[in-house]
């Protein structure tokens, strides 16, 4: 004889429409809280990201001590106003108003993930004078050199960026070199055992470089300008 069936009587149906409410319920909450915690903290990721900006610009940018922001839209370069919608750069100048040099983001894949940089470039020399990271997960004691290494930023004391005289693009491109075989002021003397990182450095130097220096060089006076 089945027993079951007479001792626990069948479960009522569940309420879809109730069910499917509280799920509508529980998904438009998490939206708002996506939302709501991504308008939080915009500003603060904003501001640190300022802040790292500021910080790394003083060192690209050798004898700077304070900063204009610039825009560049297409070919022609302009004051940031409150509506970024190019590649921005930030002018560094020193106490009496001289322009020092220009500091530029840039970034590629590395090892590990995207590195970020700021690079300082220098319009009197058409040179790279420094680079500072921004964001990099490259390995500590290998890919890390690349900001670590003393020898590695000697690269950075002025690597040649000159424009083209076509005005396009770079005279000669950067590029990296296995290490102690510099011959050249645009060549990069790689880390050994850390190629991969080396060459992200190098490639995105390049690429930054031969889009952005010919657009700096041909609207300078703006920049000069305090
Ligand atoms: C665990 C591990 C982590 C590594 N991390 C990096 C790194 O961050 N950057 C890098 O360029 N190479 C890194 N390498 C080494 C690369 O795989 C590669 O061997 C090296 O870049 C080649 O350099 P070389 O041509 O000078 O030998 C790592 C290797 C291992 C095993």
């Amino acid at each position: 004889m089945n027993t079951t069936s007479a001792n626990n009587p069948p479960l009522p149906p569940t309420p879809a429409f109730n069910m499917l409410r509280t799920l509508g319920l529980v998904a438009t909450l998490s939206g708002l809280l996506v939302v709501l915690s991504y308008q939080v903290t915009l500003p603060m990721i904003e501001r640190n990201k300022q802040q790292a900006i500021e910080k790394a610009l003083y060192k690209v940018v050798p004898g700077a001590v304070q900063r204009k922001d610039f825009v560049a839209i297409e070919e022609r370069i302009e004051l940031l106003d409150t509506q970024p919608e190019g590649t921005l750069l930030y002018a560094g100048y020193d106490q009496t108003g001289q322009l020092k040099g220009i500091a530029l983001e840039t970034a590629a894949a590395g090892y590990q993930d995207v590195i970020r940089l700021l690079y300082g470039y220098d319009p009197y020399c058409q040179c790279i004078r420094g680079i500072q990271v921004l964001k990099m997960a490259e390995t500590p004691g290998i890919g890390d050199k690349i900001i670590k290494d003393a020898r590695f930023q000697q690269n950075f004391e002025a690597l040649e960026a000159r424009m083209h005289p076509s005005g396009k693009g770079l005279q000669q491109a950067i590029v990296p070199v296995k290490q102690g075989n510099k011959t050249e002021a645009w060549q990069i003397d790689a880390i050994s055992g850390a190629t991969i990182s080396s060459n992200a450095v190098a490639r995105m130097l390049n690429e930054t470089s031969q889009h952005m220096v010919p657009i700096i060089m041909k609207n300078l006076p703006i920049m000069e300008q305090f």
